[in-house]
């Protein structure tokens, strides 16, 4: 018996995208169906790339503004800084602003990303070429914006001893297997948990809990120093610590926030589940207020498109 091979000329090809989108590649707007990566790209083999999920949102005045860009383009400067990739924020500012007036996005899912591309197909960064691209879509909502069913994942999450826990793209490969197990048991997520039974965080979102009225932030030393979970500390002036799987699960409310997840109720943990979560609406609500630029004290966080 033999496989049935088909000739590379005459497999299919993906069709083109009805409406070609503006990226920003390597300094300039470019349609982004014509980007191409090369066969030696380095971040493609070794994942040697750091990326950002950034949001923007429409405001009253007609207007759209990027919420906590030098917070996350700072972030990305750090992972950068670990490859050994160049990364100026200004530049990536104007990159991220130039990419969402081209597109005329304003509720908008933005991702930059820098990455090492062509080269020999070597471990070794040195002599790879260094790539930076923007590209923005319609908002994308993570979690569907439904109430999330978590499953506790057999993965552990990165130590941050091997890999510090930046938006550095290999990273993200212990998160697509937590997340492919999870929903291979019928989850919409995984929850990270280290040996001794503390709570890490999801695989892009962090946690929070209520008990008793008390709002708790997971702290952990190998999630991510998350965005939103810091604007919701600064909000609510919530304490952070650590957090035992048992005690989530004896919490009142839980839930998930991440920039593109935002505030994300969880309705199951394993086979807990939770009920009405009144505080975690109330923040949904604050959080929508914020981003939007309806509460003045916070406007410093917007940066106009
Ligand atoms: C692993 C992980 N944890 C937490 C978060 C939430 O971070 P942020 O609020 O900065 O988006 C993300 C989001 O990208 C993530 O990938």
């Amino acid at each position: 018996m033999s496989a049935t091979v088909t000739p590379l000329a005459e497999a299919p090809r993906p069709q083109a995208a009805a409406s070609v989108a503006l990226a920003w590649f390597d300094g300039g707007l470019v349609p982004a169906d014509g980007l191409q990566a090369g066969l030696t790209t380095h971040a493609m083999h070794y994942g040697s790339g750091v990326f950002e999920g950034i949001r923007a949102y429409a405001l009253d005045d007609g207007g759209a503004a990027v919420f906590r860009l030098p917070e996350h383009l700072e972030r990305m400067r750090r992972g950068a800084e670990m490859f050994g990739l160049p990364f100026d924020p200004a530049q990536a500012t104007a990159a991220v602003l130039a990419t969402l007036r081209a597109n005329g996005h304003r509720d908008a899912y933005i991702r930059p990303l820098a990455w090492f591309g062509e080269g020999s197909f070597g471990l070794d960064v040195e002599g790879h070429v260094p790539h930076l691209m923007v590209a923005t879509t319609a908002t994308q909502v993570h979690l569907n914006g439904s109430r999330a069913r978590l499953g506790v994942s057999n993965w552990r999450r990165n130590p941050s001893d091997s890999l510090p826990p930046l938006k550095l793209c290999g990273g993200y490969v212990n998160s697509i297997l937590a997340k492919r197990e999870a929903k291979a048991r019928g989850f919409d997520e995984a929850l990270f948990t280290d040996r001794d039974g503390l709570v890490v965080e999801c695989t892009g979102a962090n946690v929070f809990m209520v008990r008793d009225g008390r709002l708790t932030a997971v702290a952990h030393g190998d999630s991510l120093d998350g965005i939103t979970r810091d604007t919701l500390l600064r909000l609510t002036g919530a304490e952070a610590r650590p957090v035992p799987l048992a005690e989530l699960l004896e919490a009142d409310e839980v839930f998930a926030c991440g920039t593109a997840a935002e505030v994300a109720p969880v309705a199951q943990i394993e086979d807990r589940q939770y009920g009405d979560n009144p505080v975690t609406r109330e923040l949904q609500a604050l959080y929508a207020r914020v981003v939007r630029g309806r509460e003045a004290a916070w406007r410093h966080w917007l940066t106009e498109v």
